[in-house]
């Protein structure tokens, strides 16, 4: 394994470690702010740091269409490109071509595809995946291309797409080969049938990932559906490898996951929330747009160590919002970022100190109550 993976404590089935990648220490539970165009949209990458991430999650799709990959490449790739010298996962482009573009043809070979930008025709194979993601873009981790259905799904289609992310998996593992300082992870599939992802657990575990992501959720089902199948998917996952559930979600679906035994996560909630006006907080969201914080002179919260924060009112940052500046949507996109770090930061002390339940309690009482 390229990359050891150290758990230092449990608590029921949560766990709390450490990702020691090449290019630095992933503290898990992990959140990935999503940095997709390479840039998390409306920050710089001091400030993303600061806020306590120690990985982005960079998109195969977005960086194939523009810059591309192989200019990417002569400028010295995605983490010179954006001066992020810290770990870079990216996905495969699969699960974006399905949510982004016109797909044009699905075959056992690749997924062809209509830019959302021009236009123009492109071709993704499972070899051409791994190329753009570990030798053009030199991610830190790469993902296996996999294909998602979305929700409701029948079971016929279900277990054709995950057939062929299986047939994928084995594939981008074959292109990727094994490296020293690079990692692989495969794609659990099966949308909300119990079986279907079994099947694709062992299918990956036979092929063998360095990571194992589970895909397919976060796709409409809500949050009820999502806990029932994370009741019995990550088990499936092997114990000694990082856990990666994919585009989720809610703070109450990172406490939900990590409760159930998922150590990673990457969403575009918070940075897209907080440009819209919506700032999550430890007594859940509040939209920023909203009369009654016209006059409110505290800080979203004077306990996080991030300066959007701790040290503007909740006046100025409804002004800003109302009157659409830019630097509102710096603001909260920041603040966001910094709590997501406080939330996962507060899940990997509770699991060490063998209190999780109460933490998660705790987080139902303040958060969740007034969330609706
Ligand atoms: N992002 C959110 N869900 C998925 C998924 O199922 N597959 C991939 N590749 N990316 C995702």
């Amino acid at each position: 394994m390229p990359f050891p993976f150290d758990i230092a404590a449990t608590d029921g089935r949560a766990r709390t470690g450490v990702l020691k990648t090449a290019r630095g220490e992933i503290r898990t539970p992990a959140f990935m702010p999503v940095g997709t165009a390479a840039t998390v949209k409306a920050l710089t990458v001091d400030q993303v740091a600061q806020t306590g991430a120690d990985i982005l999650l960079g998109n195969t799709y977005h960086l194939m269409l523009r810059p591309g990959p192989e200019r990417m490449e002569r400028l010295g790739g995605l983490h010179k490109f954006m001066r992020w010298d810290r770990p870079i996962l990216t996905d495969s482009g699969g699960f974006q071509v399905m949510s982004l573009s016109g797909i044009s043809k699905l075959t056992e070979e690749a997924v062809t595809f209509s830019s959302h930008i021009d236009g123009s025709k492109h071709v993704l194979t499972p070899e051409r995946s791994i190329e753009i993601q570990a030798d053009r873009l030199g991610a830190d981790i790469s993902m296996q291309l996999d294909q998602c259905v979305s929700w409701p799904a029948e079971r016929p289609a279900a277990q054709a797409a995950m057939e062929l992310s299986i047939r994928w998996g084995a594939r981008s593992k074959a292109a990727f080969g094994t490296r020293e300082t690079q990692a692989l992870f495969g794609i659990q599939q099966g949308s909300t049938f119990e079986d279907l992802r079994r099947q694709s657990s062992e299918q990956l575990l036979e092929i063998g990932f360095d990571g194992y992501a589970i895909g397919g959720l976060a796709v409409g089902e809500g949050h009820a559906a999502m806990c029932e199948v994370l009741d019995y998917a990550p088990e499936m996952l092997p114990v000694d490898r990082p856990r990666y559930l994919m585009g989720v979600g809610k703070p109450v679906d990172l406490v939900e996951a990590v409760a159930r035994g998922v150590d990673m996560f990457d969403c575009v909630l918070p940075t897209r929330a907080g440009r819209h006006g919506q700032a999550w907080t430890w007594d859940g969201p509040l939209n920023l747009k909203n009369a009654r914080f016209a006059e409110d002179q505290d800080p979203l919260d004077a306990t996080l160590n991030c300066p959007a924060s701790s040290t503007y009112s909740k006046a100025y940052l409804h002004h800003l919002i109302r009157a659409d500046e830019i630097l509102g949507k710096v603001l909260l996109t920041w603040h966001n970022l910094a709590f997501y770090q406080a939330l996962t930061a507060a899940m990997r002390e509770a699991i060490a100190a063998g209190r999780f339940e109460a933490f998660r309690s705790d987080f139902h009482a303040r958060h969740v109550s007034n969330s609706k």
